[in-house]
């Protein structure tokens, strides 16, 4: 982990909404999928906000934010040659064993850009099956990543792209046809998580979940993070996770 003066290189919008900036780190930087970076917005260092790093190419390195609030939209005015502190990379990131031939991706929201990560990196050695999830046809983003698995649905909240349904409804579908996988990897909004994990527990599947709880420091020291465990013990998305074993966290 470091805290590199990153320049950036460009920065667009990729979707409604939603942007993608690529920064320079001046080197090389070694990344597992599903970590990410907290992004210094502001003149002060108060103002990090925590992103999925999307992908990364020798020194550059490309997430993709959606604007909610102050941070995001500060973002949105950085332009090429803009120079930010990005604390990176964080977090434990996804895993998927040996044994696990076929993978499951269920993400929805801000939760589809850990999961391009995911794409990238097992997407030569692992049958993926992406269940993406849009609020509408405008919201519609990283398809041309997603094809490149075994198989993509998307689909959205209103049928404006794809079938009318949510991810997990579209992974629950193709599971009934008998399309099983190992392992499955998610990511989006919690009430999403929630019924995932109803799903893969009825199921009896392995599965691993990103958790995008509000940030402080990124580095587990200000416990603003802090989410509950099913032991009854308390775990630190930004250090502990942000990937959690489904069965081990409550939502
Ligand atoms: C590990 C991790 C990875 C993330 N990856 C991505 C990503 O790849 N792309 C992306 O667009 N976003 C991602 N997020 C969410 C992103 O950090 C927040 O959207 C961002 O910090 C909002 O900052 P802001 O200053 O624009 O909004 P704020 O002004 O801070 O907040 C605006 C609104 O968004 C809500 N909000 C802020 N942060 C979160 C959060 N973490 N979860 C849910 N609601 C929140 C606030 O409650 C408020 O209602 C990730 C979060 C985490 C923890
Ligand atoms: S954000 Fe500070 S401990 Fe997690």
């Amino acid at each position: 982990m470091k805290d590199y003066i990153a320049t950036v290189v460009k920065n667009e919008k990729i979707a409604e909404n939603v942007y993608a900036v690529t920064f320079d780190l001046g080197e090389p930087a070694k990344v597992r999928c599903g970590q990410f970076g907290n992004i210094s917005v502001g003149g002060t260092h108060l103002l990090r906000r925590p992103i999925a790093i999307c992908k990364v190419e020798d020194s550059e390195v490309t997430f993709c934010y959606q604007i909610k609030g102050e941070g995001t939209q500060k973002l949105k005015t950085m332009g090429a040659g803009t120079k930010l502190n990005v604390l990176m990379p964080l977090g434990n990131g996804f895993y998927v064993e040996e044994t696990e031939k076929k993978v499951a991706l269920v993400g929805g929201g801000v939760g589809v850009f850990p999961l391009i990560s995911v794409l990238r990196e097992y997407g030569e050695t692992k049958e993926i099956s992406a269940y993406i999830g849009y609020r509408n046809q405008g919201a519609v983003c990283g398809v041309e990543e997603f094809k490149k698995a075994h198989k993509f649905v998307g689909v959205t909240d209103d049928g404006s792209f794809g079938e009318k349904m949510n991810a997990v409804q579209a992974f629950a579908a193709d599971l009934a046809k008998g399309n099983r996988p190992d392992v499955v990897l998610a990511c989006g909004p919690t009430p999403m998580l929630r019924a995932l994990i109803a799903l893969v527990e009825k199921e009896n599947l392995p599965c691993y979940v990103s958790l995008e709880e509000r940030m402080g420091c990124g580095i587990g020291a200000c416990l603003v993070c802090v989410c509950d465990m099913t032991d009854g013990k308390k775990a630190r998305v930004c250090k502990d996770g942000p990937v959690f074993n489904a069965k081990e966290v409550r939502l």
